[in-house]
Parts: C-alpha cells; sequence; structure tokens
C-alpha cells in the first residue's frame, strides 16, 4: 500500500517578462493506491498530474506532506534507505522514444537491471537472460524477434511494452502510467490499455493512470478509484463508476460533458478534456498573467470559482475541503453540491 498526505509543491519559476514567481503545482493531495488496485488522476493540462506522478515514484520531492509506502515514512529515511522503497514504483514514461537508449539493443535495455538484480538476489548470470525473455512474453511481445533489435527498428506500440517489460524487472508493487498512450498511435492504444489491465490481474500489480480522458481511466479499473485534480487541489474522488455516472463536483461535471462518449473505449483516446468555458477567466491565466500567483489564490477562496456558474459569495471568501455529502459514496470540495443535477455547466468547444 502506497499512500500520501498533505502533498504539496510549489515550483519557483524564473526568468520571462514577469520575472520569477510561484506556481502551485500540488495543494495538500491526499491519495491511497492499495495493492493490486487501479487509481486514475484525470483533470486539464498543468492540474499536477505528473508533478504527484513524480513525487509518488520519488523522482521529485513534495514541500510539505509525507509519502507512505508500507507504513514507512518516507521523510523518516535518509535519501539511500528510501531508494528500495521508491524502486517499487515505476513510472512508465509517456513518451516510448526518449524512454529507451537508440544505441543500445532491447537485449543490452533490459539486461542491465535484470544482471543489478541477478547480483543482489545471488542468481546466476543465465537468470537475467532467462527473464529478459519471460518478461517480454509477459508483455506480449516475442524475445526472438525483439531482443537484438535497437528501439527505432520497433513500432511505438512494441516500443512501449519494452518499456514497461523493463519497468518490471524490478517486481515493482505500482506502474504509473503517466499519458502512456497518449503518444502512440490510436490503433495500437487499446492493446497496451489492456495490457496494463492483464498486468493488474495476472501479477497484482497496482497501476497508477494519469490521463487527460475519462474513457480510459474507465477501461483500466472500473472497480478503480478517480481522483479529479483541478490546479493541485483534488475537487473529487470516488469509485470511477460513481464519479462517472454521477459527478458532484461542478468541475467534474464539465470534464463529463465535454467527453461525449463514455461507454468503454469507442473512441479510444481521442477525446480530449475540453474546459469549462470561463467566465472573463481562464486557468491558463493562473500561472501566467500573475506573477504572484492567481487571484482567487490570495483571496482564499474556491479555486475553481473564477469558473463556477454555481458560485456564491462564501465559495469566492472560502476553499472547501474535500469531504464526504453523506448521501454521496465519493467526496468533493464544493459548498453547492445540491445544485448540480439542476443546470448544466457550460462548455467552451475549442
Ligand atoms: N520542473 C518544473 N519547474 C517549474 N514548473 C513546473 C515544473 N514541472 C511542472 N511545473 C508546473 O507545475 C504545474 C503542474 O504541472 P504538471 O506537469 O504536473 O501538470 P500536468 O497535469 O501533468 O499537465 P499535462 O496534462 O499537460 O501533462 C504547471 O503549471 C507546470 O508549469
Ligand atoms: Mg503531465
Amino acid at each position: 500500500m502506497i499512500g500520501g498526505t498533505g502533498i504539496t509543491k510549489t515550483f519557483r519559476q524564473r526568468g520571462g517578462v514577469l520575472g520569477a514567481r510561484e506556481v502551485p503545482a500540488l495543494r495538500g493531495v491526499d491519495f491511497a493506491i492499495p495493492k493490486g488496485g487501479a487509481v486514475s488522476f484525470i483533470g486539464e493540462s498543468g492540474c499536477g498530474k505528473t508533478t504527484l506522478g513524480r513525487i509518488i515514484a520519488g523522482l521529485e520531492t513534495c514541500d510539505a506532506g509525507e509519502i507512505v509506502i508500507d507504513g514507512v515514512a518516507m521523510s523518516s529515511l535518509s535519501h539511500r534507505r528510501r531508494q528500495p522503497y521508491f524502486r517499487r514504483v515505476q513510472l512508465v514514461h509517456q513518451d516510448p522514444y526518449s524512454a529507451l537508449n537508440p544505441t543500445r539493443t532491447i537485449h543490452q535495455a533490459l539486461a542491465a537491471p535484470l544482471a543489478l538484480r541477478a547480483r543482489q538476489t545471488g542468481r546466476p548470470r543465465a537468470w537475467a537472460d532467462e527473464r529478459a525473455g519471460e518478461l517480454l512474453g509477459m508483455v506480449g511481445l516475442d524475445p526472438g524477434y525483439v531482443l537484438p533489435r535497437y528501439p527505432h527498428q520497433l513500432s511505438g506500440g512494441m516500443r512501449q511494452r519494452v518499456v514497461i517489460a523493463r519497468a518490471l524487472t524490478v517486481d515493482p508493487e505500482v506502474l504509473v502510467a503517466d499519458e502512456a498512450v497518449s503518444m502512440i498511435d490510436v490503433s495500437l492504444r487499446l492493446g497496451i490499455l489492456a495490457l496494463l489491465k492483464d498486468l493488474r490481474e495476472r501479477l497484482g500489480v497496482s497501476v497508477l493512470f494519469i490521463t487527460h480522458d475519462v474513457a480510459t481511466a474507465r477501461y483500466i479499473g472500473t472497480d478503480g478509484e478517480l481522483y479529479v485534480i483541478y490546479r493541485g487541489q483534488v475537487v473529487e474522488r470516488g469509485p470511477v463508476e460513481t464519479v462517472i455516472s454521477a459527478p458532484v463536483h461542478p468541475y467534474t461535471q464539465a470534464l463529463l460533458s465535454a467527453i461525449p462518449v463514455l461507454h468503454g473505449l469507442e473512441s479510444p483516446g481521442e477525446q480530449r478534456v475540453v474546459p469549462v468555458e470561463a467566465s472573463g477567466d481562464h486557468p491558463s491565466d493562473d500561472t501566467s498573467g500573475h506573477p504572484g500567483g492567481h487571484p482567487s489564490d490570495h483571496a482564499g477562496g474556491c479555486l475553481f470559482a473564477p469558473r463556477c456558474p454555481f458560485r456564491t459569495e462564501r465559495c469566492e471568501r472560502e476553499r472547501p475541503v474535500l469531504g464526504h455529502d453523506g448521501d454521496t459514496p465519493q467526496r468533493h470540495a464544493c459548498f453547492h453540491p445540491e445544485r448540480r443535477s439542476v443546470v448544466a455547466v457550460p462548455v467552451s468547444r475549442r
């Protein structure tokens, strides 16, 4: 079990006409990835999904908050002693081209981590070669064909499978798939999604799926949990099917209304999230137009208020925290959930 509480991260960006500015990427995020479970983070570009994925994989540190892996708080360990824990979380990069070294064969790419593992566990060297073949078989590739080849000799889908096989060399507990199919040809996406799903079922590996696309999140784990992130805050969280069929937060409703097809993968990964129409405001203003951050940050109001058709005075004054409503299985951060089902949220079709 891997979890986190209060994960907070602010980037300090330097340069540009506006000078240095602070970009709050994550604002006190709590999460839990159960063993063998599926968790999806969804939200528009820049909301902090990748930053959170990288912190969970130990590739980035947080400013505040705590990551706990198998009951051990990572902040209690030295950098060196943390590494074996974070090794259990493997990131599958969205771009399989840049994730593999073009000058090394697939055999070389897999042999290095496996040889290390053989040494660590006192296995003979031959084990590494055998295991490389086994792992490629596991991800649906023919080892005889793939092992001697260079990345450029393989298709995008094959390369992504190799990247997943390489992640499996360390027997991970969690695979963090960050937009793992977005750069792959549409015809090959379903295969990769099916593979991640299959690895969950066969190996019991958890999948943390980071995406813009609700349909793919649903495909990976209908039994899983969906986290809807808006400007670094989780605004809604709950069982995938519940959140999709009965979204409570207006932002979630906007995300869902922007995606016309929600029944499985009829349009695999093609539909991108279309943000809610801003009434004189847009998240692209959040970090670029205000050197010290967005005005709503200072006001302490709801982060979504500037774009929300349901906002009240309270929303502009006070920031709602994620909580249960009593009658909904999901948690949401909204003061006015009772208005949800009545009015559709306007969506810009850009
Ligand atoms: N290394 C960095 N230095 C400065 N700012 C950063 C850095 N990484 C991310 N950010 C900023 O933090 C915010 C969150 O970025 P992040 O990449 O996590 O978003 P995302 O949800 O993954 O977006 P996308 O869907 O486009 O991949 C953005 O405003 C981004 O510009
Ligand atoms: Mg990202």
